[in-house]
């Protein structure tokens, strides 16, 4: 089962993937270090101390790791690239405004970088591009439920929506 974490930074899409990866014994793939080790960085955004990814290659890349494995958990706010064809789920992190502040200045994120994620927060854009680009997506909000319960929610979602 190919399962990909998508949302907006902070919403916990890290947390819950290696936490769902020790509960299934599915291999959990960190996006990052394919990024690193693909050369994926196109450029630096100084504003906001990020690289920026070129996702067509990463999608790319992602989309040949997929077609050698039977099961993975992929992390990254950009998975959702990955034709829906190459997906059986897609988790769409999301967190209420006040929470995802709080959390991004703990990261000591500079300001614009946290306004800019809070603003993708507000228009959903991770999940509305999911969406749009036709993955089964199981929305977890991450606002209130404890992890325990958001995994839960997941498998649930999981079971309730088998191809
Ligand atoms: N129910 C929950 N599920 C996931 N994370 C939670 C939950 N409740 C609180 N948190 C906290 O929210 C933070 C989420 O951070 P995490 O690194 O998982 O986000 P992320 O979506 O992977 O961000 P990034 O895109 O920057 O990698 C963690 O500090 C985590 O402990
Ligand atoms: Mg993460």
């Amino acid at each position: 089962m190919i399962i990909i974490f998508t949302g907006t930074p902070g919403t916990g899409k890290t947390t819950l993937a290696i936490e769902l990866a020790k509960k299934t014994g599915i291999p959990y793939l960190d996006v990052n270090i394919v990024i690193q080790e693909c050369n994926l960085r196109e450029s630096y955004d100084k504003k906001n101390k990020t690289y920026i990814v070129d996702e067509k290659k990463l999608s790319k890349v992602l989309t040949e790791i997929i077609k050698k494995t039977k099961n993975l958990i992929i992390d990254s706010h950009l998975s959702h690239y990955v034709p829906a064809k190459h997906v059986d789920y897609c988790i769409a992190t999301k967190t209420d405004l006040k929470v995802l502040k709080k959390r991004l200045e703990q990261r000591k994120y500079p300001k614009n970088k946290i306004k800019e994620n809070l603003e993708a927060e507000t228009f959903d854009i991770c999940l509305v591009d999911a969406l749009e680009l036709k993955h089964k997506v199981i929305q977890i909000d991450t606002t209130k439920n404890s992890i325990k319960k958001c995994l839960e929610m997941i498998q649930h979602g999981i079971s309730k929506n088998k191809r």
